[in-house]
């Protein structure tokens, strides 16, 4: 949530902050600002709405400044509006901050400093912090090179939350302080220039060489350099690593929208997900694990942890890790995880799954599994993301970056790369699965099944537009598929508004079916052959009280009673999602567009959720 770009060097920064600013709306889009640093101090200019709206303030253009901080706001405390909206300033308009991240401790602090005097303009819980910089500056009485950074410092002790901040201060005209906590904040080193922002992607068209910043690292950067200190102000020694990601996944390249270049994606990113990890006749093999057979027969539990479209893939794993491992496998919303005392203890072996790599509830949820003596394991699309530092182990998704809110092609990829995972558990645990060889066949078939899925596009906007006016949708489907059905029910919601549910088949008599009336529209999903004679008998109970029905299958049923069916390919019912939610997807993507919303950037909703 909220996204933060800077930039420190010889060009003008407003339009090179503008446009990471642009980069990084999907993190949130209800308010954007800029401050630089100018001949006669710090500039300010902010207001709500999008980052478009910033670029028609009046002034803006005649901005010199070479170094800059910027921010676009998703709203937490306070509504968004020009005085809530960042970079925010103390009392003497000496410091600019932007933060990202929430600050619990700041009714505290606010009234800590009112009683010193200082006033407040906002609701938010960021304005505490120009200020608080400000009070420790003020009464430092050392006049050397690093008063700046211990008021920083001093101001980041009292903060209780998480944070990311970036910090101009105009006495100190060449340089800008940096720090995180519990929130996302790398830095691009450029030559005789630094790039600082919330997430790789925003910059990479500029810079490949990252720093990767851990909890309290604090940063003095000049055009030239970028100073590491440690908590303690100890200076520390950081190398940049090389990020070896394309920016054109940053761009549309000729598609309308982010989620639809992504959802065509898919094919490419599930190819470079199942890279060379196996091949139909060599065993799996991941580069950064080595699990062994005595550790994992020692496991009583695997917990698979995660939030959103993560947590629907870690579903659809639980099936192949129990059935191919015979672990026992719990899959937990990380939020519920967090706070109820979960039975983990070194016999459990606990995943986390996040596109990001920076939910704040996976990552909590990770800390604790920690904690309790579990070994942990971290599957993210972003390296070197929190939660791939914080984790024993961590694996990839190579997706390359999603931008669209509504997550499309990192969910297959998770889910074929917990599949890959899960065999390659068995593998180790030497279990007869004599199915293996078939499904790392099907898994090496899928990037071509998914191509033919996708030309099934039409037939679904077809569908969409007749239904794109409804109300109320259902999703149904029996074991693998009602996970799928949970999935195609979040990506309605999201971007299309229209209530959505999603239930196990079976369940439907017990008490949802009283909502189906003439024209509701019921969605089944239905590819495990041993189960899709009963759902179709469900379908057949909707169908006699009035409803409309999609059906997604790849098994061979009658059409007739059907309003519509899409048939995609065949394939081993450990992956069948894969195949199964891309109608889904593109039902939602269709529907959206027919009502005429922003698919990429739904209300009230941001793509990295970074605070609890
Ligand atoms: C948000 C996004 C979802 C995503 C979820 C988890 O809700 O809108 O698309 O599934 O966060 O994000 P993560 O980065 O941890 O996978």
């Amino acid at each position: 949530m909220c996204g933060i770009v800077g930039y420190i060097g010889t060009k003008k920064a407003s339009p090179i902050l503008i446009n990471g600013l642009l980069r990084l709306e999907y993190r949130g889009y209800d308010s954007a600002g800029i401050s630089t640093v100018e001949k006669n101090g710090l500039s300010i200019m902010k207001d709500k709405g999008r980052v478009l709206n910033l670029t028609k303030l009046e002034g803006i253009d005649d901005l010199e400044g070479t170094i800059g901080i910027a921010h676009t706001r998703w709203a937490t405390h306070g509504k968004p509006s020009p005085e809530n909206s960042h970079p925010h300033q103390d009392n003497s308009k000496t410091f600019s901050v932007v933060h990202n991240g929430i600050i619990e401790n700041y009714h505290e602090l606010r009234k800590f400093l009112t009683d010193k005097g200082y006033t407040f303009y906002s609701q938010t819980d960021t304005e505490v912090i120009p200020n608080l910089i400000h009070y420790y500056y003020t009464n430092d009485k050392q006049n050397d090179t690093l008063k700046f950074l211990r008021a920083v410092r001093n101001a980041c002790f009292d903060l209780k939350g998480s944070f990311a901040l970036e910090i101009l201060c105009k006495n100190y005209p060449d340089n800008m302080i940096v720090v995180r906590k519990d929130s996302p904040l790398v830095i691009g080193k450029g030559m005789g220039e630094n790039y600082i922002s919330s997430d790789i992607p925003a910059i990479l068209s500029f810079t490949k060489d990252f720093y990767l910043l851990n909890d309290l690292e604090f940063v003095i950067l000049s055009r030239n350099e970028a100073k590491f200190y440690n908590k303690d102000l100890e200076p520390i020694d950081k190398k940049p690593k090389v990020i070896e990601w394309n920016a054109s996944s940053a761009e549309k390249e000729g598609y309308e929208d982010f989620m639809l270049k992504e959802i065509y994606e898919q094919p490419t990113a599930i190819r470079e997900t199942i890279g060379a990890k196996f091949s139909e006749n060599s065993k799996c093999e991941f580069e950064n694990l080595n699990f062994t057979k005595e550790y994992l027969s020692s496991l009583n539990k695997i917990y698979i942890v995660a939030c959103g479209t993560a947590m629907h893939a870690g579903l659809v794993a639980k099936n192949a890790i129990e059935k191919l491992c015979k672990i026992e496998t719990e899959i937990d919303i990380a939020s519920e995880f967090r706070y109820r005392d979960p039975l983990v203890d070194e016999k459990t072996l606990c995943i986390f799954i996040s596109q990001s790599g920076e939910t704040a509830d996976t990552i909590a949820a990770l800390k604790l599994s920690k904690e309790k003596g579990a070994k942990t394991l971290a599957i993210s699309n972003v390296i070197g993301s929190s939660i791939t530092r914080e984790a024993d182990y961590a694996i990839y998704t190579h997706a390359g970056s999603e931008i669209a809110v509504a997550s499309t092609k990192a969910y297959t990829s998770q889910v074929v790369l917990l599949v890959i995972l899960a065999i390659y558990f068995a593998e180790i645990l030497e279990l007869d699965n004599s199915y293996v060889t078939n499904l790392k066949k099907e898994i090496l078939e899928l990037p071509k099944k998914i191509e033919e899925t996708l030309k099934l596009s039409e037939k679904i906007k077809e569908f969409s537009k007749k239904v794109y006016q409804e109300h109320d949708i259902f999703f149904i489907g029996r074991g693998i598929d009602e996970t799928v059905a949970k999935e195609g029910s979040l990506k309605l919601k999201e971007i299309s508004y229209i209530h959505s549910e999603s239930y196990a088949a079976g369940e439907l008599k017990h008490g949802p079916i009283a909502l189906i009336e003439n024209g509701v529209t019921v969605i089944g999903i239905m590819t495990d052959p041993n189960l899709v004679e009963k759902t179709i008998s469900n379908i057949q109970e909707v169908i006699t009280r009035g409803a409309k029905t999609l059906v997604i299958t790849n098994q061979p049923i009658d059409t007739s009673m059907f309003d519509m069916m899409i048939q995609i390919p065949d394939t081993h019912p450990f992956i069948s999602p894969i195949l199964s939610i891309i109608p889904l997807q593109l039902f939602s993507y269709y529907i959206s567009k027919e009502k005429g919303l922003d698919v990429d950037k739904p209300r009230n909703l941001a793509k990295s959720v970074t605070v609890e």
